[in-house]
């Protein structure tokens, strides 16, 4: 891969500027999103920021430094990709008038660079905590606080394309087949694509410590009732659902480490940032002071490095019928 990383990023971060300047007028804030204070909105655990509602299982932070890890992730995926979606909706997209929804769009990092690129469709992102940039934003988005386990609130077949991103950890296992699915193919047009982007929740080529590392973090999906090999079985739940069809997928490996040049580097700082999301429980988990857990990076890194370790993503898209 030819790694022009600092270019790359430094193009998505002056189209984001541009984004913020073109807006030629602020929006008013969507009345949904006007809320309470932050005391009802969030609490506050061991020094993170976390929400606050009482039927959502996502169990992740989502204060500033996780909503940086976000942003910082997304820029990797989209230099991994060298895309920000697969499904065959280019064209739409371009041509105008298209209706796009991303389902739990965190910090909306994703719709803001899609909303720039394509001017002349509509972006709505919707996340059940308002971690969204909520006034200065591109005139075709719009947000809507929302539990996508509730019901999306969108009328049927509205969009013509529905995605969703790195929300594995949102859905105890068997919801994606009761609840998540059903709610992506309803609210999105007959002929419209659905596009699910996830991770394996494993590190190929992995040393003993890195090993450790991520039994923690699987006990801890586990133990939520989250299913840690959901890519594996994306394709069939798209198949049961007996409303799609076209239904593809391709995956990407990249490094993680150092020896993976600038795009490793930040996939291995953004590993650390999400073993640091749960130190408390990971470090008890392996029987280690929190200064031990700690020190146990400088190891890993080298260790990634050694074993030259990999991480897997996976894009899934179907067209509905
Ligand atoms: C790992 S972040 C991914 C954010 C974004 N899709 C991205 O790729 O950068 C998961 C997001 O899903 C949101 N979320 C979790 N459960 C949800 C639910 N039931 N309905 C809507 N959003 C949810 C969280 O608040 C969080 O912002």
């Amino acid at each position: 891969m030819g790694l022009n990383f600092s270019k790359f990023r430094t193009s998505v971060k002056s189209n984001y500027l541009k984004i913020k300047r073109s807006s030629s007028s602020i929006n008013l804030t969507n009345p949904s999103l006007i809320k309470k204070n932050v005391r009802d909105e969030f609490k506050f655990i061991d020094g993170r920021r976390y929400h606050n509602v009482e039927n959502i299982h996502y169990f992740f932070p989502n204060d500033d430094l996780e909503i940086d890890r976000l942003q910082l992730q997304h820029y990797m995926m989209r230099f991994i990709w060298r895309s920000n979606f697969s499904s065959p909706v280019r064209d739409l997209l371009d041509e105008g008038g298209a209706r796009v929804l991303d389902v739990g769009c965190g910090p909306a990092t994703w719709i803001l660079e899609m909303a720039s690129e394509f001017p002349k469709s509509e972006f709505i992102g919707v996340d059940v905590v308002p971690v969204m940039p909520l006034t200065i934003k591109p005139q075709n988005v719009n947000f809507e606080q929302a539990n996508l386990l509730d019901g999306l609130p969108f009328p049927d077949n509205h969009f013509d394309f529905t995605y969703i991103r790195f929300l594995n950890c949102a859905f105890p296992f068997n919801l994606w087949t009761t609840h998540v699915i059903p709610e992506l193919i309803r609210v999105t047009k007959p002929g419209g694509y659905i596009e699910i982007m996830e991770w394996d929740t494993e590190i190929y080529y992995q040393g003993p410590i890195t090993g450790q590392l991520m039994d923690a973090l699987v006990k801890e999906i586990r133990y939520h009732n989250i299913d840690d090999k959901i890519p594996e079985k994306m394709t069939s739940f798209l198949q049961d659902s007996r409303k799609l069809k076209n239904i593809t997928n391709d995956s990407r490996d990249s490094p993680i480490g150092k020896h993976g040049g600038k795009v490793g580097t930040l996939a291995l700082d953004n590993s650390i940032s999400a073993f640091k999301l749960c130190e408390t429980k990971f470090s008890e988990e392996l029987g280690l002071t929190l200064e031990e857990y700690n020190a146990l990076f400088e190891f890993y890194k080298k260790e990634v490095d050694d074993y030259k370790s990999q991480i897997r993503t996976h894009r899934f898209w179907a067209e509905k019928i």
